[in-house]
């Protein structure tokens, strides 16, 4: 009887802290901010290739492109469908969710990064095709380097 009610005891002394361990155990969700049009699929696709790997995207749905605030800082010939930000960094197109990684880790002085045009195999536009592409970085004055080869 007396055993019984000490097991009783350890396991609720120990079971919050177990809980909390579990919960330490899963790194929180890396926030990003989306912006997108209404009537793009391979965007909410993108969107959803984010969340599978981590990040916790907040959509801003748009008329068009245009009205995204930081939609002019892209360079043209970079551009693609949906633009986003995260930690002070632009991430345009159909980037890998590892290159976002890849970005936040290394941290260069870059503007931000992107994917030009909508390349057949990026992730959103999942093709039995897929064509090679580089996810290319660029500063404010529109200056251009290959930061990952797909
Ligand atoms: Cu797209
Ligand atoms: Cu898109």
């Amino acid at each position: 009887m007396r055993i019984l009610r000490y097991s009783a005891l350890a396991l609720a002394l120990v079971a919050p802290v177990a809980a909390q361990t579990a919960k330490k155990a899963q790194p929180a969700a890396q926030p990003i901010v989306v912006y997108k049009t209404a009537t793009c699929g391979c965007c909410t696709k993108w969107v959803d290739h984010l969340k599978a790997a981590g990040f916790a995207p907040t959509v801003h749905t748009l008329q068009t492109m245009d009205e995204a605030p930081v939609r002019k800082q892209i360079p043209a010939q970079l551009r693609s469908c949906h633009t986003a930000t995260l930690e002070g960094y632009l991430v345009e197109g159909h980037v890998p969710a590892d290159v976002v990684r890849k970005l936040l880790k290394e941290k260069p002085r870059v503007q931000g990064i992107a994917v030009p045009g909508m390349p057949a195999g990026s992730p959103g536009m999942e093709s039995n095709q897929p064509e090679p592409y580089d996810v290319v970085a660029f500063d404010a004055n529109g200056k251009t380097s290959v930061f990952a080869k797909r």
